[in-house]
């Protein structure tokens, strides 16, 4: 056996990407030790100011992690008891929980095979008058269709909040993902491209009064908005993740432009049909490949094979969330069909900015040859 197939390839390294930064983060982690300043301080106020520029927002609150990030901007995009938020169902629990904790309703509409992400013609079909926000998801980091729910989304009068947890660096068309939305909300999660070393989140706020509002909710302080109370939390990002956080922030671009060859690589073996076809987004669309996946009738096959060669896969979201028990609080619109054929056929393969070119090159063909078997022994 090869040396390089005894080495067993994961799905994820969370510690060579910090190594560039480790000084910088050891020598600030005392500087905060020492100032006693844990919470709330200079890391997390410049952090946010630095990620509401980027996306061109008013601006940007830090808060406990990506669920509570969606928690508080549906609250304050008005879900309350009683109303329905039209989601997609292949996402992470994450997403219905926090509309469900609000005692509201997801809805589920199906997602388009080429992306995964909520399919925007069957939108209109699920709203109803208890409809008070579209929450669309930008799934392993390529961007929702944006332009047409954000039409719907207009004619209907109905909030816009985008769960953009996978999707930090992502463009539609040319404008950042943190900026489409009301309210965009981002998870620091380890595993997540622009990551903490724990939990932290990120709501982005168009509307000035939005950040500020969130900002008092975050720190305990109860809010009357259109005599509604809204009770205070405790959310608040701490100051050594806000500082691990911006120094990986600066790493960004160049980490961004490893896993964008990686993806180079797969897609150079793999079949345009089995895979995001990258090649059709030439409108500055940019997908930042939180994952990058594969389409396969025999999925569970290939994972074996890839498995046996030592290599790690992911299999999501199988089954979809309409199977999840919290269904019990949710309404299905229409087929859910392509987010079933989804979670029996997607695969995900490593792709981070530490995994050798050497690898990519590797599973790049071990996966293009098994789907070229796959499609001879299917014409046979
Ligand atoms: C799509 C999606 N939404 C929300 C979340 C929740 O983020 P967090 O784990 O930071 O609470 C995640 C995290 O994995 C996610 O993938």
């Amino acid at each position: 056996m090869s040396e390089q197939k005894k080495q067993r390839v994961a799905r994820y390294d969370l510690v060579t990407p910090m190594l560039p930064v480790k000084d910088q983060i050891m020598t600030d982690f005392e500087q905060i030790l020492m100032s006693g300043q844990y919470i709330l301080g200079d890391h997390c106020r410049n952090l946010e100011r630095d990620m509401a520029d980027e996306c061109g927002v008013a601006d940007a609150v830090g808060v406990a992690s990506g669920s509570e990030a969606l928690y508080l901007a549906l609250a304050m995009a008005g879900v309350r008891p009683g109303t329905e938020v039209i989601t997609t169902p292949y996402t992470f629990e994450a997403t219905i929980e926090a509309v469900i904790m609000l005692h509201a309703r997801p809805v589920f509409v199906d997602i388009r095979p080429g992306d995964l992400n909520i399919d925007h013609e069957k939108i209109e079909a699920a709203i109803t008058p208890r409809t008070r926000a579209i929450l669309p998801v930008h799934i392993f980091g390529a961007p929702a269709d944006m332009d047409p729910i954000l039409d719907i989304a207009e004619k209907h009068d109905l909030q816009m909040v985008v769960d953009m947890a996978q999707a930090w660096g992502t463009l539609y068309k040319g404008r950042p993902c943190g900026s489409l939305g009301r309210m965009s909300t981002l998870s620091f999660y380890p595993t997540k491209n622009l990551p903490g070393i724990g939990d932290g989140g990120m709501i982005f706020c168009r509307e000035q009064a939005d950040a500020d509002r969130i900002r008092q909710l975050r720190g305990h302080k109860a809010l009357w908005i259109n005599k509604n109370l809204y009770c205070g939390w405790n959310s608040r990002l701490d100051e050594v993740q806000a500082m691990v956080i911006r120094h990986r922030l600066a790493h960004f671009a160049e980490e961004q432009r490893d896993r964008d060859r990686v993806a180079a690589i797969y897609d150079a073996r793999i079949p345009k049909r089995n895979r995001l076809a990258v090649e059709d987004l030439d409108d500055g669309t940019k997908v930042t490949y939180h994952q990058y996946w594969v389409r396969c009738k025999a999925r569970d096959r290939l994972q074996h094979r890839l498995d046996s060669e030592g290599i790690d896969t992911g299999v999501y979201y199988d089954p979809p969330l309409h199977h999840h028990p919290l269904m019990e609080y949710c309404r299905e619109a229409g087929e859910l069909e392509m987010a079933e054929v989804a979670g029996r056929e997607v695969l995900t393969l490593p792709i981070h900015a530490a995994l050798p070119f050497e690898t990519a090159e590797r599973i790049a063909t071990l996966v293009g040859e098994f789907l070229l078997r796959q499609e001879d022994a299917a014409a046979d």
